[in-house]
């Protein structure tokens, strides 16, 4: 009913609201007055977590692509190796599992069967695994060594949105919380970015508010076949989550790359006015990755795409390369997917929408797949 929907026309619209909300709610309790993690809930003790040798994130849809950025962040902050799987290939092909490995298990709905069998297999083998959900009492939980809640109310959109936000926010909060226990060089970075998450919300909110532009884009897409999302780094996996939105709402050809491989294939698809989305890394930071980008942008415009930038406020060297510039704030390089995907998901609705599709029940599609 309407009253469900809290006034929004669909469950995905509401829940795409509710992300500054959900994404303080995982944080809540979390973080000491000293700016420290408490993760006590996390009942693995900090002894165990000081052996861990080796990391392996299993998930699904776009629970895998929140693992995929767990990676960049996990190695940056613990110097641990951290692999990302899809829960559906992992236990096939033998893994290299003991006492020393973390495994985390990434689901919204904690009953994706998959999810459920790779995690099964893992503590055959003796490693401890770790769930991080969003479901209360759900299976994957209940057959975890612990759980990492992520707080981020019932998500109904078959569509994920704010569960994956949230699931960025618990990976995050492990990341930290491993390098904090294991006592890693980057101490002062790690105090420095837990300040940084708490502005977060604050800023999907700020993203929020300026998303008419991109919804004015949206409807002038919806005749189109195809739409490419390029990223590098972290911006990687957002360009295959707001693929997948694209997929999964709009029923379009929806692809993403990692910029770095425009040359070994996907620049031959670029031809007159197919639309690529771009998400462009932080000018500061680690600069050398923004440059790299702003010259594939360069590159795909010169054969004819139609540039749609995703780049922090105030990034004028991208600016004159988009052909339209979308805006988001500035953040550290590895929190900024919270807030590059914010309107990639606001796309995918409004051209989904537009295209006369059913948005919070696609077609074919599960809010949560039981069967393997
Ligand atoms: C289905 C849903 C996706 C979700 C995936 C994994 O495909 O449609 O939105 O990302 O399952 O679900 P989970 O509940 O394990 O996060």
């Amino acid at each position: 009913s309407a009253a469900e929907k809290g006034g929004y026309d669909y469950f995905m619209l509401k829940e795409i609201a509710e992300q500054p909300k959900a994404v303080a709610d995982t944080l809540l309790g979390r973080i000491d007055l000293a700016g420290n993690l408490c993760l006590d809930e996390v009942r693995i003790p900090a002894s165990v977590l000081r052996e861990v040798s080796k990391v392996v994130i299993v998930a699904c849809g776009t629970a895998y692509h929140a693992g995929m950025i767990a990676k960049y962040a996990i190695e940056h902050w613990t110097r641990i190796p951290c692999e990302t799987e899809l829960a559906s290939e992992f236990r096939y092909r033998d893994p290299i599992l003991d006492q020393r490995t973390l495994v985390i298990a990434i689901s919204q709905s904690g009953e994706t069967m998959d999810t459920l069998m790779a995690l099964r297999h893992a503590r055959e083998q003796g490693a401890k695994v770790l769930a991080i959900c969003n479901t209360n009492g759900s299976t994957i939980p209940r057959e975890s060594d612990a759980v990492l809640y992520t707080h981020a109310g019932p998500e109904v959109a078959v569509a994920s949105t704010k569960a994956f936000l949230t699931q960025l926010v618990a990976c995050y909060l492990v990341a930290l919380y491993l390098g904090q226990v294991r006592g890693t060089k980057w101490g002062d970075e790690i105090l420095s970015v837990i300040r940084e998450l708490s502005e977060i919300a604050t800023q999907v909110e700020e993203v929020l508010e300026t998303m008419e532009p991109v919804r004015e884009l949206a409807r002038t897409l919806a005749d189109k076949n195809t739409v490419l999302f390029l990223g590098r780094h972290v911006g990687y996996p957002v360009a295959l989550e707001g693929a997948l939105k694209l997929k999964e709402l709009a029923y379009m050809h929806a692809e993403g790359f990692a910029a770095g491989e425009l040359k070994h294939g996907p620049i031959a698809l670029i031809e007159q006015d197919v639309p690529v989305v771009v998400v462009v890394p932080s000018p500061r930071g680690r600069s050398v990755l923004h440059d790299k980008i702003v010259s594939n942008i360069q590159e795909i415009r010169a054969r004819g795409a139609r540039t749609i930038v995703i780049a922090e406020r105030g990034d004028e060297t991208v600016a004159p390369y988009a052909d339209h510039l979308i805006e988001i704030p500035a953040t550290p390089t590895l929190l900024q997917p919270l807030v590059a995907t914010v309107p990639l998901q606001v796309f995918a609705c409004e051209l989904a929408t537009a295209r006369g599709n059913e948005v919070d029940q696609p077609r074919n599609l599960a809010k949560s797949v039981t069967v393997e």
